[in-house]
């Protein structure tokens, strides 16, 4: 057992606070992983307001690269040294969706068995089962990817949530490729990597769709070809318009990514979409939100797929590395994600910057 400092939500609501924790050694099937970065997710907020579920303290943190330390008994896939990216999908190789052959929706993903500490003995809970604003963390050994060393953590460790989200959502998902159009609804951290998901896939147009004109700009950078303001322009309307230049008898875009989460943009996203398109739900709603009223015939009519994403449809073992790859051929520009740089004892203060709207993601460095 070692103790190190980490970020920790105690109780609902209450601002996030820098303690001690234990963390065990690495038991049958584990690792622990020195932290090098760790992004700031919404999903974090989201646990710290109770928003998840009531099982306070939270240790916060889940989109992390690092070292590995030290690894327990039968682990062979990852040793002390490697450098890797944390994921939330560890496949579990057992339940039906593995056994299927589709292991991106695996529904028994592992996390460690052991658990980390308070000083005082309380029993934390990991964020996605990671917990990695923390100096060390205790973690299943196969939600450790490896990938080339060489990377930039702050960046690469982006991977390890809302950019493999957003790009697995354009790629993986709604099958964005070359011929194909896509519109972003959305363009925060995960609709942007969409948006870079669309271009690295050769799609055009990628239009892009926000409320807030510094985001689009941000949309622009990473690829997008076109932008709509949508608190002054019918989004609908605009898709419309801009794929019929691009090809003939167009009425929408192929693959409309819903990165918002909410019933209006979903609508949208439904109506911007043409014939036999399909609609990502990569945003998160609350559980209060219904579909929006549509008549059933529209929804027969336009043909095509109304899905949803989570995690992109990501399999790390396969994505992470071949992502880093790209990013390092600088095909994939993973460090315009990366808005600033902060300490662990700067959690709380990033959680305010992200209301501001002016950070695609602050990236505690350690
Ligand atoms: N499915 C997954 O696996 C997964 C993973 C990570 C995050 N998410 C979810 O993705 C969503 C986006 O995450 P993020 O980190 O990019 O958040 P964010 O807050 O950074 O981005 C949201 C964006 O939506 C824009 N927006 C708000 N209302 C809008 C409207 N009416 N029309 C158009 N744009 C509007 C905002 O201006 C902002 O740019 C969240 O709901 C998050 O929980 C999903
Ligand atoms: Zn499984
Ligand atoms: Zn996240």
């Amino acid at each position: 057992m070692q103790q190190v400092k980490a970020v920790v939500a105690m109780s609902k609501g209450a601002p996030v606070e820098v303690v001690t924790i234990n963390v065990p050694d690495p038991g049958p099937g584990e690792a622990v992983v020195q932290v090098q970065s760790c992004g700031v997710c919404h999903t974090d907020l989201h646990y710290r307001e109770g928003g998840i579920n009531d099982e306070f303290p939270f240790l916060l943190g889940h989109e992390a690269a690092g070292v590995v330390e030290a690894v327990g008994e039968g682990v062979t896939d990852v040793a002390p040294g490697d450098f890797v990216v944390l994921n939330w999908r560890a496949v579990c190789g057992q339940c039906r969706a593995c056994k299927r052959g589709e292991a991106q929706y695996c529904f028994a993903t592992h996390n460690a068995t052991q658990k980390m500490t308070l000083e005082d003995g309380t029993e934390l809970s990991p964020a996605l089962g990671i917990g990695a604003f923390a100096e060390k963390t205790l973690v299943a050994a196969g939600q450790c990817t490896k990938v080339d060393p060489e990377a930039r953590p702050a960046a690469v460790g982006l991977l390890g949530c809302g950019v493999m989200a957003g790009l697995g959502a354009a790629i993986n998902t709604g099958g964005a490729t070359r011929g194909r159009s896509v519109a972003v609804i959305g363009c925060g951290g995960v609709g942007v990597a969409a948006v870079a998901g669309a271009a690295l896939a050769g799609s055009s147009p990628i239009i892009a769709i926000d409320i807030d004109a510094k985001k689009l700009e941000k949309a622009k950078e990473l690829g997008a070809t076109h932008t709509v303001d949508s608190s002054t322009t019918d989004p609908v309307e605009a898709v419309k318009e801009i794929c019929a230049q691009y090809y003939d008898g167009a009425d929408g875009a192929d693959v409309v990514v819903e990165a918002v989460g909410r019933p209006e943009t979903w609508k949208q996203a439904f109506y911007a979409r043409d014939l036999a398109g399909t609609v990502v739900l990569v945003g998160v709603p609350t559980p209060d939100m219904t579909i929006p009223e549509i008549p059933l015939i529209d929804v027969f009519g336009r043909g095509g797929s109304l899905k949803s994403s989570w995690y992109g449809d990501c399999l790390p073992s396969r994505d992470f590395p071949m992502l880093v790859d790209l990013y390092r051929q600088g095909r994939l520009d993973l460090d315009a994600f990366v808005t600033e740089e902060i300490g662990l004892d700067a959690v709380e203060a990033a959680f305010e910057t992200m209301h501001h709207g002016d950070v695609l993601r602050s990236v505690v460095v350690l």
